[in-house]
C-alpha cells in the first residue's frame, strides 16, 4: 500500500468513526484491506480507494470500519468493574429506588463488541438484583458485523471457559447437533438486552434515556484527545445524576476536562446534584 493510499484510508476511517490510525498501524491496515479487496473482487488498493470515493460507497464504508475496528473482548474482562456493580452500585440502587421510585434500572454497554461485556453485566445484575426488579441493558457498537454476533449470543466452549461451570450451567444452553460445543445465553437473559448500531460520536443518537451505569471500555484508546473529551461530555449527559461511568483500566480521564467524580480507578460518577 502506498503512503498516499494509507493517508486516504486513515482520513476516511477517522471521518467515519474517529478511530485514529497512526503510522504504526500501516501493516495492520494493509492486512485487513486484503480481505476487503477479496470481498469486493478488486485487484489493488488504488481501485479500492476509488470505490470508497464513488457514489453509493456507504455500504463499503461500513465494511471498512468493520474490518479496521478491533473487537477483542472476553467475559468478565476487568472483573473489578463487575464486583463494583455487585458490591456498590446494586446496593446503592436498591436504596435509591425506594427513595426515588424510578421504575427501571437502566445500563448501557456503549461499545459492546461481540456481547461478552453486556452479558457479563446481565449475569451480575440477575444474580445480585434478585427478583422483582425491572432492568434492561442497551448495547451499541459501530460495527454491524460484531453486533450480529452479540445478538446471536452463541459462544464457543473456549470463550465460555472463562466462566465458572456453575455460571455456564445457569446462564447458557449447551448446543446440540450442528451447535455441539457451542453455548447460547439463555433466552431469559437475552430478553434483557437490546442492540443498536451506533457511532458514539454521531449527532443523532437514538438513545433518549439516561442511565444508572454506562460501560464505555477499551474504545477511547482508539480516539485522539479532542474526541475523547467530546465523548466523555456526551456520556456524562446520558448519565442520571449519581450514575456511574466505567472506562477501561488503561483509559484514565487525566488531562480531559470533565465534571465527573473519580470513585476508584477507571470508575467515575456524575455528582448526584448535577
Ligand atoms: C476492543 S473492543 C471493546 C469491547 C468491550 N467494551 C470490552 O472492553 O471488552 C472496542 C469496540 O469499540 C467499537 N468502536 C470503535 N469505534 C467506535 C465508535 N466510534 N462508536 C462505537 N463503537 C466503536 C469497535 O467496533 C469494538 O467493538
Amino acid at each position: 500500500m502506498r503512503q498516499s493510499e494509507f493517508e486516504f484510508i486513515r482520513k476516511v476511517v477517522y471521518q467515519r468513526s474517529r478511530i485514529c490510525l497512526d503510522d504504526g498501524k500501516r501493516e495492520m491496515v494493509s492486512a485487513r484491506l486484503t480481505k476487503r479487496l477479496k470481498a469486493t473482487s478488486l485487484g489493488t488498493v488504488s481501485e479500492y480507494c476509488a470505490l470508497l470515493q464513488s457514489s453509493g460507497a456507504d455500504e463499503e464504508l461500513a465494511h471498512l470500519i468493520d474490518a479496521i475496528s478491533t473487537n477483542h473482548t472476553f467475559f468478565f474482562r476487568e472483573n473489578a468493574h463487575f464486583e463494583f456493580v455487585r458490591d456498590r452500585i446494586v446496593p446503592e440502587m436498591k436504596q435509591r429506588r425506594t427513595a426515588e421510585q424510578w421504575p427501571r434500572f437502566l445500563a448501557w454497554s456503549a461499545a459492546c463488541s461481540s456481547g461478552e461485556e453486556p452479558y457479563s453485566l446481565a449475569i451480575t445484575l440477575q444474580e445480585s438484583l434478585g427478583p422483582g426488579w425491572d432492568w434492561h441493558i442497551q448495547c451499541t457498537d459501530i460495527s454491524h458485523r460484531i453486533l450480529e454476533r452479540a445478538r446471536h449470543a452463541i459462544y464457543s466452549k473456549d470463550v465460555v471457559s472463562r466462566l465458572t461451570p456453575a455460571k455456564v450451567h445457569q446462564h447458557f444452553q449447551e448446543g446440540i447437533g450442528a451447535q455441539l460445543g457451542n453455548y447460547r445465553v439463555r433466552a431469559e437473559l437475552r430478553s434483557r438486552l437490546s442492540f443498536h448500531q451506533l457511532n458514539l460520536l454521531q449527532n443523532d443518537s437514538p438513545l433518549n434515556e439516561r442511565f444508572h451505569v454506562i460501560f464505555c471500555r477499551n474504545v477511547m484508546i482508539y480516539f485522539d484527545r479532542p474526541t475523547q473529551e467530546e465523548l466523555i461530555a456526551r456520556l456524562t449527559r446520558q448519565l442520571l445524576p449519581g450514575g456511574y461511568l466505567l472506562v477501561g483500566h488503561s483509559e484514565s480521564l487525566t488531562g480531559i476536562r470533565h465534571s465527573l467524580q473519580l470513585v476508584q480507578p477507571a470508575t467515575y460518577r456524575r455528582p448526584p446534584t448535577s
